[in-house]
């Protein structure tokens, strides 16, 4: 049987399978989750092993466990390293998903007529991460595995990934490979593939603004004592000046210039504002001055606040003056840009335009490198090839506008290059309420991993 038919065969209980992967709440920030948490690493490293993998191992870490499995053919073959991720993001705000987010409901849309699986986590990671699995028993099933593959699919992706970098060191020999697999990332649309040759990194700080020694009354003191959470905002908006160019000194320093000729090319890629602001209920887009929408999400870097907080926010009113202020603020990075240099030259001068009358604090969070791979290697050409088979269209190159920081320590650590072979699409809701999958999206990845496989070994020979 080939792997296609073995594939349409079992559909149905692919399908069940990832509604009953979904149905696990790995919220991996929260830590009322962590029992969850184990359990979808569980559930996973047991598929991996009906799968037909062996050494599966649930790997403790500090966090949460890494899954571990392999199947080795032959010496004489490349080896693939699938990576992915089986912890999902923190659901909230619940209120305003349709249907509750760990119970997994299909539906029908305008972009996903095939159905599409509304749930957290559904693209992101857990749906695209077990097209890995159901496309490793095809082959396992269908005796047609063409290269020795190994999983390596962890718990702590949405966190930082903070002890796979760890593990990775620790584990160099036994996760030695050829290519590091990934879909974990998007494509333009479902009849227009793309694969992400670039992704952006990442520094993440907290910010307080420091004023009076306890809340005070805003009648009684207010006009008279600065309130933190003024000068927080002050602050905050000089961080972009009127072209919306990023103000902190020596930000762009080290940015890597994107020719002409490479910015003309990437334009030609399908996009439509128009879909893109009517998806997102915006009547204007924004960004820095000289730069489209699409340069602006992936060859530009970023800065933005992702949350900020103090004083009085309960129901009703409290006249208050608060004693403090917190903001969470992300920078995203693109090449020649190092998230350790940008988090320093970000503490420097947040730290340095404090006004007296309050203190300000810096603090650094987990961050990460960005990536660009080479359109001209094997494992890109066959990965392009496996679409361009099942798609029946060339995919086009892309940058990727998020992070996926493991992916540069590939590189450095172990010396292996990514694909970065995603089926999801940017409006299927990653980390918003109501995120989905389309199945359309599920099968086309089963369908098309045995062909990268299949290309790959035979580009490699
Ligand atoms: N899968 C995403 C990254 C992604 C999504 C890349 C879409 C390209 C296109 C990943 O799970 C993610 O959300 N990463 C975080 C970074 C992490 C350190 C929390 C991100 O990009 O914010
Ligand atoms: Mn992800
Ligand atoms: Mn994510």
């Amino acid at each position: 049987m080939s792997h296609q038919a073995y594939i349409e065969s079992n559909k149905e209980r692919f399908l069940n399978e990832l509604l009953d992967l979904l149905k696990i709440p790995s919220v991996s920030a929260d830590s009322r989750f962590a029992g969850d948490v184990k359990k979808t690493a569980d559930f996973v490293a047991e598929r991996l092993k009906e799968a037909g993998a062996d050494k599966v191992e649930v790997c403790p870490t500090a966090g949460h466990p890494i899954v571990y499995g392999e199947k080795f053919i032959s010496a004489d073959l490349p080896t693939v390293l699938v990576y992915g991720h089986y912890d999902v993001q923190p659901a909230d705000p619940v209120e305003l998903w349709h249907s509750p987010p760990f119970e997994p409901v299909i539906k029908k849309t305008e972009e996903h007529p095939e159905g599409a699986i509304y749930a957290r986590g559904a693209c992101d990671d857990k749906g695209q991460m077990y097209m890995h699995v159901k496309a490793f028993e095809a082959m396992m099933k269908t005796n047609s595995l063409s290269c020795n593959v190994k999983f390596m699919i962890e718990g702590e992706e949405e966190v930082g990934s903070a002890n796979l970098g760890t593990f990775i060191k620790a584990n160099k020999e036994r996760l030695k490979a050829d290519v590091v697999l990934v879909s974990d990332t998007s494509m333009i649309a479902n009849d227009t593939p793309s694969i992400d040759v670039g992704l952006r990194g990442l520094a993440y700080m907290e910010v307080e603004v420091l004023g009076p020694n306890r809340d005070l009354h805003s009648g009684v003191y207010g006009g008279a004592v600065a309130n933190p959470a003024t000068i927080l905002c002050q602050m905050i908006a000089s961080l972009h000046d009127e072209n919306n160019h990023i103000t902190i000194p020596g930000f762009y320093d080290d940015v890597v210039v994107v020719s002409e000729a490479d910015r003309a090319e990437m334009a030609k890629a399908p996009f439509s504002l128009d879909a893109y602001k009517k998806d997102l209920g915006v009547n204007e887009v924004w960004g820095e001055k000289g730069y489209s929408t699409v340069e602006r999400t992936s060859i530009r870097p970023t800065l933005e606040v992702n949350g900020i907080w103090g004083g009085y926010t309960g129901e009703g009113s409290k006249t208050v003056l608060p004693s403090k202020a917190n903001a969470k603020i992300s920078m995203r990075l693109v090449p020649g840009q190092n998230s350790h240099k940008i988090a320093q030259l970000f503490k420097n001068h947040f730290e340095s335009m404090a006004p007296a009358y309050v203190k300000v604090t810096v603090t650094e969070h987990h961050g990460g490198e960005p990536v660009l791979t080479p359109t001209d290697s094997t494992e890109f050409l066959a990965a392009a090839k496996a679409m361009e088979t099942t798609f029946g269209k060339k995919p086009i190159p892309t940058r990727g506008g998020g992070s996926i920081p493991i992916i540069a320590l590939f590189e450095a650590e172990l010396g292996i290059k990514s694909i970065l072979m995603g089926f999801g699409l940017d409006s299927d809701a990653l980390h918003s309420p109501n995120e989905k999958y389309g199945l359309f999206n599920f099968y086309k990845g089963i369908e098309t991993i045995p062909y990268f496989y299949q290309y790959y070994a035979e580009m490699k020979k």
